[in-house]
């Protein structure tokens, strides 16, 4: 059995970690499902991650697992993590968090890793790994730095301390705070209206503005402009400038 539940609807998939008596923390099964579930999904252009409950998106990686492990062990633990938050850094869909609850450590990390982040009013975000005599394993040490400013991302990782979903909003680690009743659904919508989009435009800004923190300006414009003309090379553009001139709502 997976820890990971997949539900498609159309063109968006939500994959839902499960692990509720553990407040889905990650262990490396949950790891290794969630790289699976990825890894098969087929025709989605966005994908919704979120948490079993009420409770918590994901609670951190597994501390009492990580209790047990050798340096090595700890190793292929942070290799392994990092590997998911690269292939959702990279994917081909628009990925969407709905932090639901705890989004704690691995957690965090793995909202982050998401392009977008949305979180419930409940939700409380943080990166306590210092309480644990650790650090952030699963790339928080660097994403919280681009999410957040050099100064949070140490005040957060030094001190340990979590935040509200509204103190998340206003350091920029959220995009929105939703109320929690009927917060899936109204990510789902949000979900539906992008899925809805020419997914080669998205892919492409996906790609740019991801790059932007990454490259030099001169690369960056070199692909920008790149991205642009081979774009015109997929049907998008046509069905998107036609759509607007005749006054209808695009196909893609
Ligand atoms: N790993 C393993 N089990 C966890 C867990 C975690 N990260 N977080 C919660 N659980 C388990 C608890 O042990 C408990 O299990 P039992 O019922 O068997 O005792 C169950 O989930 C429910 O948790 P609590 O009873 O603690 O629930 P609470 O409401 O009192 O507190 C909480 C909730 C504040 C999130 C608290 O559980 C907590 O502080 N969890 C740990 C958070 C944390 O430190 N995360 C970072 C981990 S380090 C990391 O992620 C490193 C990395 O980057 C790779």
């Amino acid at each position: 059995m997976s820890f990971i539940k997949v539900i498609k609807n159309d063109r968006v998939a939500t994959l839902t970690i499960s692990r509720p008596d553990a407040l889905n923390a990650l262990n490396a099964e949950v790891l290794l499902d969630l790289q699976k579930a990825i890894l098969e999904l087929e025709t989605v252009h966005v994908v919704v991650l979120t948490g079993e409950g009420v409770k918590s998106f994901v609670a951190g990686a597994d501390i009492k697992k990580m209790s047990e492990m050798s340096p090595l062990q700890a190793r292929a633990f942070a290799e392994l993590g990092q590997g998911v938050i690269q292939l959702l850094e990279q994917s081909p869909f628009i990925t969407i968090a709905a932090v639901n609850g705890f989004a704690l450590g691995g957690g965090l990390e793995l909202a982050m890793a998401c392009d977008l982040i949305y979180a419930s009013k409940n939700a409380r975000l943080g990166a306590p790994e210092t309480n644990l005599g650790i650090i952030p394993g699963f790339g928080g040490t660097v994403n919280l730095v681009t999410r957040a400013g050099f100064h949070r991302a140490m005040d957060l990782i030094l001190t340990g301390r979590s935040v509200t979903a509204d103190e998340a909003l206003q350091m920029g680690l959220v995009l929105e705070v939703l109320e929690s009743e009927g917060f899936l659904a109204k990510i789902e919508e949000k979900a539906q209206a992008l899925a809805h989009k020419g997914i080669h435009s998205l892919l492409a800004v996906k790609r740019l503005v991801r790059g932007a923190a990454q490259w030099d300006k001169e690369r960056a414009l070199l692909v920008e402009r790149e991205s642009f003309a081979t774009l015109f090379a997929t049907g998008e553009p046509k069905e998107g400038m036609t759509a607007f001139l005749e006054k209808r709502a695009a196909k893609f």
